[in-house]
């Protein structure tokens, strides 16, 4: 009999949070829960979704119990995990950090180029205090870590709280081992075992294998330099198997330039932002960005499912299911829980995992999890591309943290000047001043 444990889920308003409920129910074999709890700083959005999440777990696992607070103190004790994605300013917010530097014609993207540079400055805030909360009443517990941009939370917690039990993750390498999957015709994404290095939304396949050590690359390149890691348009049964929206089709396909820059890895999809930002720019609309399809689509689809629930007072017939991302992070709490050595990518302080790169830097490799925590696999030595790319932005990455601590205009500037997606100290500087009136309820102030 596994031990239960107890999980706070903050951000309990999230789009995300009643996926992560359906696999926690789905996974009590696994992973039993004694008691489950939301925390938010919106009472109002995240009662929305816990009427729902209530119904669903007396339905279907009453045996676990259920609170929803915004009060830290009922939240944060007795825990032994944090499942922690709070987005500081909303989707509103990131509307702004999208629509500012296209104004520009400059990337706007929530967690790349200035606009993730700003919600940065925004999510520090929230994920510390979430942290401090944590220690203050779980000081066992682990904090898994969802909420973005997960490279500068990372750095920011390195080098704040540098003892924190955190570990800081991301869903995309998983949808694309997923989509990976689905190209050589494995059922998914866990069947593969692979080697990658980089950073969050910023890395490189070098190898992925089948469970029994067969090479993937070649078949996975084939298919890569035709069609990036969307299906193959030259066959009719291509319906998409992963139901994307067609934003993401577009940037599954793109991968096909991303690779053939560097024939050698496969890449991570975010490298687009950095490596083609002119293309991103003229083929985004100004007027309507990713924000807006969030709030149109998986916001508003989500908010009234939970709605639908809660006045019928079933969720018999739910469409609220669980997929990969929710996965992935009860995967990680298992993993910690009951000890199961499972590989996995996280991003942690590099350390040597990548040789040739400097060890404070925050890096995502695989790392086999266990009850004592990750250890880090050595990825050696990268080649020059890599390294200078890499450089380039973690230097971003450390500047925003210390722009951050010693509230420093001068060192935003220069993060966002050294942003491959930014054209010039001039350029970025505008782009700066606009995103500080935006922003000037969730930043320090800058002098
Ligand atoms: P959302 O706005 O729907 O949900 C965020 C919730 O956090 C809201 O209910 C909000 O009220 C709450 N919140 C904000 N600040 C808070 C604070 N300081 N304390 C407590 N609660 C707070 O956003 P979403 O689209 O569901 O995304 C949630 C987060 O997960 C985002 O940061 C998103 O980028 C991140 N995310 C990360 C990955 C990854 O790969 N790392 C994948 C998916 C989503
Ligand atoms: C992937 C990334 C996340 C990012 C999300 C955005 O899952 O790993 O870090 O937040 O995409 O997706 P969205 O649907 O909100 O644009
Ligand atoms: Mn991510």
């Amino acid at each position: 009999m596994l031990e239960k444990k107890s999980v706070v889920i903050a951000g309990g308003g999230s789009t995300y949070t009643a996926g992560i409920v359906m696999m926690l129910i789905n996974n009590q074999d696994k992973f039993p829960l004694k008691s489950l709890k939301f925390y938010d700083n919106d009472f109002e959005r995240q009662k929305v979704v816990a009427d729902a999440c209530e119904i669903i777990i007396k339905e279907r696992a009453p045996e676990i119990e259920f609170v929803a607070t915004t009060d830290p103190a009922i939240a944060f004790s007795d825990v032994d995990f944090v499942m922690a994605h709070i987005r500081q300013g909303g989707l509103k917010m990131r509307e702004m950090d999208e629509k500012i530097p296209m104004k520009y014609d400059v990337v706007g993207q929530e967690t790349c180029g200035p606009g993730g540079i700003a919600y940065g400055m925004r999510s520090i805030t929230g994920v510390i205090e979430l942290i401090d909360y944590m220690e203050e009443y779980s000081p066992n517990a682990w904090m898994l870590n969802y909420s973005n941009p997960a490279s500068i939370v990372a750095e920011a917690t390195r080098v704040l709280r540098p003892n924190a039990k955190i570990i800081n993750i991301c869903d995309m390498p998983v949808a694309i081992k997923q989509g990976m999957a689905d190209i050589v015709g494995l059922k998914s994404g866990n069947d593969i075992v692979d080697r990658y290095y980089g950073l969050n939304h910023y890395g490189w396949w070098t190898e992925v294998l089948d469970k029994d050590g067969n090479d993937l690359m070649p078949q996975l390149k084939e298919h890569v330099k035709k069609f990036g890691y969307g299906p193959d348009t030259s066959k009719d049964d291509n319906d998409n198997p992963l139901l994307m929206e067609q934003s993401w089709v577009d940037t599954f396909a793109k991968v096909k330039d991303i690779y053939a820059v560097d024939p050698d890895t496969l890449p991570n999809t975010y490298l687009k932002y950095y490596l083609y930002p002119d293309y991103v720019v003229k083929h985004t609309d100004p007027t309507h960005t990713r924000a807006n399809e969030v709030m149109e689509n998986r916001e508003k689809n989500v908010f009234s499912e939970c709605r639908n629930i809660t006045k019928k007072g079933t969720a018999q017939d739910t469409t609220l299911e669980a997929g990969e991302h929710a996965e992935f992070i009860v995967q990680l709490a298992g993993a910690l829980a009951y000890n199961t050595h499972e590989r996995m990518l996280l991003i942690v302080e590099n350390n040597g995992a990548i040789a040739n790169v400097d060890d404070d830097a925050m890096v995502e490799v695989p790392c086999i999890v266990s009850k004592r925590g990750y250890e880090p696999l050595a990825m050696g030595k990268i080649p020059t591309f890599q390294k200078g790319m890499i450089e380039q932005q973690v230097s971003v990455e450390k500047l925003v943290v210390q722009a951050y601590i010693e509230k420093s205009y001068q060192k935003l500037w220069k993060a966002l000047t050294l942003s491959a997606t930014v054209p010039s100290a001039e350029v970025a500087k505008l782009v700066l001043d606009d995103l500080q009136e935006a922003n000037k309820d969730y930043w320090p102030e800058l002098s």
